[in-house]
């Protein structure tokens, strides 16, 4: 009877693990042969979905909450490149956040559907370590980002409808571009490994976009590296001691940037460690005057909260491949990074908000005084924010054949 009973248990492990097997087999194909042939005709999508996890920790700690969702982040990759999903069926979100420019545009304002001239310059996305980290109430409570150079937007799905509904961007309705994602025939096979079902709706969408933004993060600079390797000693020296693998001239700019650039945009190109927050997150310094123009024409920050000490203010936004991002600030107004150096060095204008860090103790806009030395220096450490392999990664390219 006992032996019996043993004799049994044995041969139905013998047979679960055949079928464990025959599943292992099955899922090799991820996609049934009829949908990878349809997928195939449209688009180049590996024939299993690509991982995308930020693989290697930046020396600067947590880098993404969760692993994205391959499924999701492969079908937002289709919709980020998707121009159906525009009025006129030219512009996607890839016109404007173009790979190479590190998701950002060579133009200093973008050009939307219909030839429409927009009113500022594309934000780099890959301008931060991780998307996730970084951006978005929903992952990060109240200290994370917001979106635009005016904050306007709390959460990547907010950011996205924005984006699509802007009559100088993509100019659809959420009504419309459900109807264009139904109206493609790869999206059925791609509704169905992120959803289970085919079914196409607004949040979704937005969802699924969100999912393929939020993946997006940049670790492999030389900072990174240079960084990494100099881990064990603490952010401080970090901070404060040569790296031996960066140059002299490298290592000058570090130290200018430390000293006069670190305290809005970052000392470790991560976050703004200003102060701490209720929960003990560092609060982001999001937003200040760098004093740009003594009178802005276009109030940033202030226009969409109304306060006067918003008024002028811009998203202070993170330098990551800063050197492909080009031209620079909210209105690309200038076309390399020695003229912006320039700027910080010479240039900056009066302001009510400008911020204190560039005032001198009267209040007036400080004069840096740097020798031209020290402004090529800081430009050669900005061109250490570069990660080759990021621009280049195949996961974030355009997946449409044709
Ligand atoms: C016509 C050009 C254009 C298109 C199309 C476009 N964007 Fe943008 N994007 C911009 C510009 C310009 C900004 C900055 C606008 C502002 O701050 O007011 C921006 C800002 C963003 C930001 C904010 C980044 C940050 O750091 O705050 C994200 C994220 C973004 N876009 C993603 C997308 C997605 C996703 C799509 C497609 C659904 C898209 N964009 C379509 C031009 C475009
Ligand atoms: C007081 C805070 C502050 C300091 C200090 C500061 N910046 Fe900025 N920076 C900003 C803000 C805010 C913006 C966005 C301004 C805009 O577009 O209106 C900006 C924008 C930039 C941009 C353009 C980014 C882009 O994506 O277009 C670069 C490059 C830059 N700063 C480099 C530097 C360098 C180099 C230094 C040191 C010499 C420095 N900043 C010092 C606040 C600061």
């Amino acid at each position: 009877m006992k032996k019996n009973f043993l004799f049994s248990l044995l041969l139905g492990l013998v047979l679960f693990f055949a079928a464990c097997k025959k599943d292992a087999k099955f899922d090799y194909y991820y996609y049934s042969a009829e949908d990878y042939a349809l997928l195939s005709q449209y688009l180049n999508l590996p024939e299993i979905p690509h991982d995308f996890s930020l693989k290697s920790p930046s020396a600067f700690g947590n880098i993404q909450t969760t692993p994205p969702d391959p499924d999701l982040a492969t079908l937002g990759r289709v919709l980020f490149y998707d121009k159906n999903l525009s009025k006129d069926g030219t512009i996607s979100c890839g016109s404007c956040h173009k790979q190479e420019y590190a998701f950002g545009d060579n133009a200093a304002v973008s050009k939307g559907v219909f030839d429409r001239s927009g009113d500022r310059n594309s934000i780099a996305l890959m301008s931060v370590t991780s998307f996730a980290s970084q951006y978005g109430t929903d992952l990060n409570g109240p200290t994370g980002k917001r979106f635009f150079w005016d904050n306007r937007a709390e959460t990547a799905p907010a950011q996205s409808r924005g984006s699509m509904t802007n009559p100088k961007e993509m100019d659809m309705s959420m009504a419309e571009i459900v109807a264009a994602v139904e109206a493609q025939p790869y999206y059925a096979p791609l509704f169905k490994k992120a959803f289970d079902d085919t079914n196409v709706s607004e949040d979704r969408v937005t969802q699924a976009i969100a999912e393929f933004v939020n993946s997006i993060g940049s670790l492999n600079s030389r900072f990174d590296l240079a960084a990494k390797a100099n881990q064990d000693k603490g952010l401080f020296d970090v901070v404060n001691l040569p790296f031996s693998d960066f140059s002299v001239q490298e290592n000058k700019g570090k130290s200018l940037y430390m000293l006069h650039c670190g305290s809005c945009h970052g000392f470790d190109q991560v976050n703004l460690p200003t102060a701490t927050g209720p929960n003990g997150f560092p609060i982001v310094l999001d937003h200040t005057s760098n004093g740009l123009d003594a009178d802005p024409v276009d109030k940033g920050v202030g226009a969409f909260t109304g306060r006067s000490e918003d008024q002028g203010t811009f998203k202070v936004p993170s330098l990551r491949n800063i050197a492909k991002s080009a031209p620079y600030m909210h209105d690309g107004r200038f076309n390399t990074l020695e003229e912006v150096v320039e700027h910080y060095n010479s240039g900056i204008q009066p302001h009510v908000n400008l911020n204190p860090l560039l005032r001198d103790l009267d209040g007036s806009p400080k004069r840096l005084n740097l020798s031209n030395d020290d402004k090529q220096a800081l430009v050669a450490f900005l061109k250490t924010l570069t990660d080759d392999k990021v621009l280049a990664d195949v996961r974030f390219s355009n997946p449409f054949k044709q």
